[in-house]
C-alpha cells in the first residue's frame, strides 16, 4: 500500500525527530550540545531548523526502524542506513554529527547533512542521490525563507547551511543554499520563481569567488538581478558574524553588497597600478568589454558615464573605444 517513497519520507520525519530530541533533551546529546555551542548556535536555531544529533553509536535509528516495522533495506535506499558486506546486516550511517535535516518544497525532511563535531572525516556527510533526494533540484531551507524572500523580493545564495543557520540567527531570514554542489539551472529558476533579486554571500576565498562568478552567470540568465556581497578575505558569512556581529553582517556585507558589474570591475582592478597609464588602459579596455555585454542599453549606458567620469574621459571617446573592441574580436 505505502510506495517505497512514502516510506522514506516516513523515515526521515522519525529521523528528524529522534535526531532533534537526542540533541536537545538526552545526555547521548550532549556531545552535540557542547558543539553547537561552541559554534554558538541559540535554541531557537536549533528549534527553527531542527538541527539535531546522531549518537555516537551504530544502531540508534536502527533500533528505532526495527520497533516500527519499517523495512530496513528500504532505509538503506533512503540513505539513512547502511548495509555490511560480510551479512547484509544493517548500521546506522550518521553517527556523532550534528545534523541538518534538508527538506522539500513543502517543509517535508527528504535528506540530512552531518557536520563531524570533532576531527572525524568528511567533515560533511551529506545525504547521496536518493528516489526522494536531487541535490540539483533542492535548496536548503527554502519554504523555511519564502516568506521573507517573497516579502523582500530577495534571496540570498549561500554555500553552506552552516552560514544560512547564522544568517538567520543574525535577523538575515531570506537566506537558502546549495548543498555542496554547484548551483543548477533548475535551482536558480526556482529562485526566481520567488524574488527578483539573488544576493550572492559566497566565502570570501578563491573558490569562492569562482563559484560567484559561475553562479551570477547562471541566475543573470533565468532573469534574476544578481548582488554580490562582500567579505574580508577569507571568512565566510559565518565566521564574519562570529567575528564582528549580526549588525556589521547587515549593514557591512548584506546591505554593502555589490552589483555584479561594480563586482567585476573591482575584480578587474586588483592588481593594477591605475595610475600606470598602459594598465590604467588594459582595465579600461577589459571594462569596456565588460560593459558591452550587457543585455540592457540603460545599463551600458549608466557604467559607460562612470568609467568616463572616473576617468576623465569623453563619453563619445569610450563609445568608439567599445565599438573598436568589438570590431577587432569580430
Ligand atoms: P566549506 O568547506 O566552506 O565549509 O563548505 P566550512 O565553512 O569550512 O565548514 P565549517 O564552518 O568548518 O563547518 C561550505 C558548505 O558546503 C557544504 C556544506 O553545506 C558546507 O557548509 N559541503 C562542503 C558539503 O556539503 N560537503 C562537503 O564535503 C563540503
Ligand atoms: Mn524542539
Ligand atoms: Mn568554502
Ligand atoms: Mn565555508
Ligand atoms: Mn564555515
Amino acid at each position: 500500500p505505502n510506495s517505497p517513497q512514502k516510506m522514506m519520507m516516513d523515515g526521515h520525519e522519525l529521523a528528524a525527530k529522534l535526531y532533534h530530541h537526542v540533541l536537545t533533551l538526552t545526555e547521548e546529546g550532549s556531545g552535540g550540545r557542547e558543539y553547537a555551542k561552541a559554534r554558538a548556535f541559540q535554541k531557537e536555531q536549533l528549534e527553527h531548523f531542527q538541527i539535531g544529533f546522531a549518537p555516537n553509536r551504530w544502531d540508534s535509528l536502527k533500533i528505532i526502524f526495527e520497533k516500527r516495522e519499517f523495512n530496513l533495506d528500504v532505509m538503506a535506499n533512503a540513505g539513512l542506513l547502511g548495509t555490511r558486506e560480510s551479512d547484509q546486516g544493517h548500521y546506522d550511517r550518521f553517527r556523532n554529527r550534528l545534523m541538518f535535516p534538508i527538506w522539500d518544497g513543502q517543509g517535508k525532511v527528504i535528506a540530512f547533512g552531518g557536520r563531524s563535531i570533532g576531527d572525524e572525516k568528511p567533515k560533511y556527510l551529506n545525504s547521496a542521490e536518493t528516489p526522494i533526494f536531487h541535490k540539483s533540484k533542492t535548496l536548503y531551507a527554502i519554504h523555511l525563507a519564502r516568506p521573507s524572500i517573497r516579502k523582500e523580493n530577495a534571496a540570498i545564495l549561500f554555500e553552506g547551511y552552516v552560514d544560512v543557520v547564522a544568517a538567520w540567527g543574525a535577523g538575515v531570514k531570506n537566506g537558502v543554499a546549495t548543498l555542496g554542489t554547484a548551483l543548477t539551472e533548475e535551482q536558480a529558476k526556482l529562485l526566481r520563481r520567488n524574488a527578483e533579486t539573488v544576493t550572492l554571500c559566497y566565502d570570501s576565498d578563491r573558490a569562492g569567488i569562482e563559484a560567484a562568478f559561475r553562479s551570477a552567470g547562471i541566475l543573470e540568465q533565468v532573469g534574476c538581478h544578481v548582488k554580490i556581497a562582500l567579505m574580508p578575505e577569507g571568512l565566510d558569512p559565518d565566521d564574519f558574524i562570529r567575528k564582528f556581529g549580526a549588525d556589521r553582517f547587515k549593514t557591512d556585507v548584506i546591505g554593502a553588497s555589490l552589483s555584479l558589474m561594480a563586482f567585476k570591475m573591482r575584480f578587474l582592478r586588483k592588481g593594477k597600478n591605475l595610475q600606470d597609464e598602459g594598465e590604467r588602459l588594459r582595465y579600461i579596455e577589459e571594462v569596456l568589454t565588460e560593459i558591452a555585454s550587457l543585455p540592457r542599453a540603460v545599463e551600458r549606458d549608466h557604467y559607460l558615464r562612470q568609467v568616463a567620469e572616473e576617468f576623465s574621459l569623453s563619453l563619445d571617446a569610450l563609445k568608439q573605444e567599445q565599438f573598436q573592441i568589438y570590431r577587432a574580436k569580430k
